[in-house]
C-alpha cells in the first residue's frame, strides 16, 4: 500500500507535466489555425490601405486602372535605397500612362529606414510623396508624416529641374527644403531619397513603362547598373 502511494505521488507531477505540455501544444496549434484563417483578411486590409495611400498621393481622379495589379519591381540599391526589389505602380487613364508610384526607401533616417511612396507624373514632376512607414522620434523626425505636419506636401510640383539638383537639400545644407527644429537628419534623408527616386525614373522611364505587369524592370544599359 505504501509502495503504491509512493508510486502515485511520483506519477502526479509527471501527469501534470504531460497535461501542461498537451495544453501548450493545443494552444500553439489554435493560434496557428486562427492566424491562418485571419491571414487573407489581414492581407486584404493591408492592400486596401495601400490603395488608399496610393490614391491619396496621386489624386483618385487621375487614374482608372488597378494600381495593385499594374505593378513592376526594380532593384537599384543606390537610387532606390534598398537591396530588396522595390514595387513601382503604374497609373493609367484610358490605358495611357499618367504617373508612376515608386516605393522608394530612405535608408539613412535617424532611427533606420523610412519607406516612401513617390508619385511622379509623365512630365517628371512630383504629384506627391507619402511616408509608408518610419521609426523616427515623435515630436522630432515624425513631422515627415502628413498627419503630423504639411512638410511632405511641399514636394508636389517639384522635379529634377525645380529646384536644380544642387538645391535638393535641406536649407541648413544650402538647399530649398525646410528642416525641423532640432531634427535635420530625418528631412535630409527624405529629400535625398526623393531626389534619387526622380533620378531613377528619369533614367529608366521607358523600361518602367514597357515592362509587363508582375515582371522586373530591365536595367538601363546607360546606367551601368
Ligand atoms: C533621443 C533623440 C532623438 C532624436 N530623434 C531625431 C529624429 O527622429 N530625427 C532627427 O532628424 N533628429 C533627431 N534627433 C536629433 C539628431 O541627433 C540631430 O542632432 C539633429 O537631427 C540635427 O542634425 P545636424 O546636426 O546634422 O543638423 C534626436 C536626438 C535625440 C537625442
Amino acid at each position: 500500500m505504501d509502495t503504491q502511494g509512493a508510486e502515485s505521488s511520483r506519477a502526479r507531477p509527471v501527469r501534470a507535466g504531460l497535461l501542461l505540455a498537451a495544453a501548450a501544444t493545443l494552444a500553439v496549434g489554435l493560434v496557428a489555425v486562427v492566424h491562418d484563417l485571419a491571414q487573407p483578411r489581414i492581407e486584404a486590409n493591408e492592400n486596401a490601405q495601400r490603395v488608399a495611400r496610393l490614391a491619396a498621393a496621386l489624386g483618385a481622379e487621375r487614374y482608372d486602372n488597378d494600381l495593385l495589379q499594374d505593378v513592376v519591381t526594380a532593384r537599384d540599391p543606390e537610387l532606390l535605397g534598398t537591396d530588396e526589389p522595390v514595387p513601382i505602380h503604374r497609373a493609367r487613364l484610358g490605358g495611357e500612362p499618367v504617373a508612376v508610384l515608386i516605393e522608394a526607401v530612405a535608408p539613412d533616417g535617424y532611427a533606420g529606414s523610412i519607406r516612401l511612396l513617390v508619385a511622379v507624373g509623365m512630365d517628371g514632376r512630383l504629384l506627391g510623396v507619402r511616408v509608408l512607414s518610419h521609426k523616427e522620434t515623435p515630436g522630432l523626425g515624425d513631422a515627415i508624416d502628413e498627419r503630423k505636419s504639411d512638410w511632405i506636401s511641399k514636394f508636389a510640383g517639384r522635379s529634377l529641374q525645380d529646384p536644380a539638383p544642387e538645391r535638393w537639400r535641406v536649407r541648413k545644407d544650402g538647399g530649398d527644403f525646410d528642416q525641423f527644429t532640432g531634427a535635420t537628419v530625418t528631412p535630409r534623408a527624405v529629400v535625398h531619397a526623393v531626389l534619387n527616386a526622380l533620378v531613377y525614373f528619369d533614367g529608366h522611364r521607358a523600361a518602367i513603362l514597357a515592362a509587363p505587369a508582375g515582371t522586373v524592370v530591365a536595367q538601363s544599359p546607360a546606367s551601368g547598373r
